[in-house]
């Protein structure tokens, strides 16, 4: 069907800066992958970040996937994960053999707390993976005293809230893995595809590398000629003595050389979603019958806008707005215990009654970075008008 405001699937355009790079890089990247500007991302994506060691990788789901197989999962391992999140947040550690936990999410907040992670806890617990749904971060603060005193690891699944701070410090730089998506639906895209992985751990920092790169590594002797043996050796990392496997994730330079350009750019787009977000919120607070999360200040970007029905009328507002005022609403993140995929793995049982309660009564409004202004007031004056019947 026809919608007057779809639901973009991309997020923002490019400046004619940015345009520029991206020319200049097809010109002059030599080799076209694995080079200087994949050198630049990193380097200033760490910069910007607060932390060490950053690792551009081609999407958010492999930073997941070097995850998982970083964990070391034994059997009977557990990782603690939202069942209120996108399916890559959880299938690569399935992949490497670790029981999910499903926790539950705050009412208010929408993202898992020390709270809801406690209750997950088990003597099987490796780890925790947190996830800053519609760019709201959790209280990572509270979440890692507690990883602290049951010895767990931290990931923080931060494809959605770039840019987002707490207490002054960026989001995806609290946990042991940060993970970060420039997908063309994310706040920043690196030409449709994307993503970062940053680690804490000096050990672990050296083997990624390789197990991006297929294995890839020098000969631990002095090459006298340098094709002899080889151009240069492949073997297999290994961590606390176990062996990891390769892989191919590496990020193209092109790719790489925007991401630098783009990285200028993320506060400015952070406050422009987050400005229009609070207007929509406000314009609509005489409302009973629709709640939305309001935070005006970092710590929320509004990658997403989500409205929650505590009344019990999404369905009939979801009709109407979608056939009435042609406006493509979603209702993204299906609790992924009911998916298909996690019950045929086992992992089709949670305990998480405020997600049910919320994914069954909410909704998310189109929300890309470039929708014209007046289609943003077509979309809070139709909202306006179907809540104002539903009355
Ligand atoms: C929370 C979350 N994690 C992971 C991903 C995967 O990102 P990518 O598409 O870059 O693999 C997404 C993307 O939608 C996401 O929203």
């Amino acid at each position: 069907m026809e919608f007057k405001v779809h639901h973009s699937g991309r997020a923002h355009y490019y400046t004619p800066e940015e345009i520029d790079v991206v020319v200049k890089a097809m010109n002059d990247a030599e080799p076209l992958t694995q080079s200087k500007y994949r050198n630049q991302f990193e380097q200033k994506f760490s910069e910007f970040l607060g932390v060490k060691h950053s690792f551009a990788v081609h999407t958010a789901t492999d930073a997941l996937e070097l995850t998982a197989q970083l964990l070391q999962f034994d059997e009977g391992d557990e990782i603690i994960i939202p069942s209120f999140t996108f399916t890559a947040s959880a299938y690569p550690f399935v992949k490497q053999g670790a029981k999910i936990v499903w926790a539950d999410t705050d009412p208010k907040t929408h993202v898992i707390t020390a709270e809801t992670i406690k209750a997950c806890i088990t003597s099987n617990t490796k780890a925790i993976l947190v996830v800053h749904i519609a760019g709201y971060v959790a209280n990572m603060p509270e979440i890692m005293d507690l990883a602290k005193k049951h010895h767990l690891i931290v990931v923080e699944d931060n494809a959605q809230g770039i840019g987002t701070e707490i207490n002054g410090q960026k989001s995806g730089s609290f946990g042991d893995f940060g993970i970060f998506s420039f997908h063309s639906h994310k706040n920043i895209s690196t030409l449709g595809e994307g993503g970062m992985l940053v680690v804490k751990d000096d050990d672990i920092a050296k083997i990624i590398p390789m197990l991006r790169h297929n294995g890839h590594c020098a000969f631990d002797f002095e090459q006298e000629h340098y094709w002899e043996p080889a151009m240069g050796n492949v073997d297999i990392p290994e961590l606390n003595g176990k062996p990891i496997m390769p892989n191919n994730y590496c990020l193209g330079e092109v790719e790489c050389a925007l991401g630098v350009k783009l990285l200028d750019r993320v506060e400015s787009l952070n406050t422009e979603k987050r400005t229009r977000a609070i207007r929509f919120i406000d314009a609509l607070a005489d409302f009973e019958d629709i709640e939305f999360h309001r935070v005006n200040s970092t710590r929320h970007n509004y990658h997403l806008l989500l409205a929650y029905f505590p009344t019990g009328k999404r369905n009939e507002f979801f009709k109407r707005i979608v056939y009435q005022k042609q406006i493509q609403c979603i209702a993204p993140y299906y609790p992924l215990n009911r998916y298909d995929f996690y019950k045929k793995v086992g992992m089709g049982k949670a305990n998480c009654p405020n997600t049910d309660l919320f994914w069954d009564n909410m909704i998310s409004f189109p929300f890309h970075h470039w929708m014209s202004e007046p289609d943003f007031d077509y979309m809070l004056a139709a909202t306006r008008e179907v809540l104002d019947d539903l009355r």
